[in-house]
């Protein structure tokens, strides 16, 4: 059993209240602990505009680390590339933005090698994992896969590794870079915002079946001990 409430909101201005209001005080609260917050957000779409009314929160951003919870191998820049979401709205004010895909690596095992070292000199456990959940139940980049154990069940040590979608996702049919398993759990708070009736009934059904889910979702949430909130709308 985890420890998982799901808040549903009327629609998406709710929403993305609700999670800008909860992601503020996150980041209000690990700088004024510490003097700094480092979270890692989701890529995609529905993050988008509660992170546009996020950035609008009047925060030190100065202090804030962000990384993206996993992303496509692709350069920076490019439509598909989840930092580059990220770095258009929050640099403007201020925050940090690490990449995960680092422009050199030739392939996608050694992008994540780079990224998994990259992330060792940051801030852990991070002070949020935000996640999203795809329409065939992936998380981050947690895909099935040639590389799917790899992601699930790397050393507590290895925070990211490269990943294969097999089959390919046809929303972004490229190689990718994920925090694995042992990464996401070990974030201080741990968020899932998904929209749609489809996305509430497969997080239900992946909470009930956990580490005998067909879908990565449910393997990624299999033996979390932080409580998680399941931010959603229809
Ligand atoms: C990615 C994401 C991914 C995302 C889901 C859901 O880069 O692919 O980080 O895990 O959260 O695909 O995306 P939507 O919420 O936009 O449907």
């Amino acid at each position: 059993m985890i420890e998982a409430e799901f808040w549903d909101y009327e629609d998406a201005d709710e929403l993305a209240d609700a999670v800008a209001g909860d992601v503020a005080f996150i980041i209000e609260s690990a700088i004024d602990a510490r003097g700094s917050a480092v979270i890692a957000l989701a890529g995609g779409s529905t993050p988008v505009p509660i992170l546009e009314q996020l950035a609008d929160s009047p925060l030190d951003w100065k202090k804030v680390m962000i990384i993206p919870t996993d992303d496509r191998l692709v350069p920076l820049g490019d439509e598909l590339s989840n930092a580059t979401m990220i770095a258009k709205i929050f640099l403007p004010k201020g925050a940090r933005v690490i990449p995960l895909i680092s422009e050199k690596a030739a392939d996608y095992k050694l992008a994540g090698s780079a990224a998994a070292a990259r992330l060792d000199d940051l801030h852990w456990p991070l002070d949020l994992v935000w996640l999203g959940v795809g329409n065939d139940g992936h998380t981050a980049s947690i895909f099935a896969g040639p590389d799917y154990e790899d992601a699930l069940n790397a050393p507590a040590a290895r925070k990211a590794v490269g990943v294969m979608p097999d089959p390919l996702p046809p929303e972004a049919p490229v190689a990718r870079v994920t925090l694995t398993r042992s990464a996401i759990q070990s974030a201080k708070t741990l968020i899932i915002v998904a929209k749609g009736n489809d996305k509430k009934a497969m997080l239900e059904q992946a909470l009930k079946d956990l580490d005998s889910s067909p879908l990565p979702i449910g393997r990624v949430l299999a033996g979390l001990e932080t409580p998680i909130d399941i931010h959603w709308c229809a």
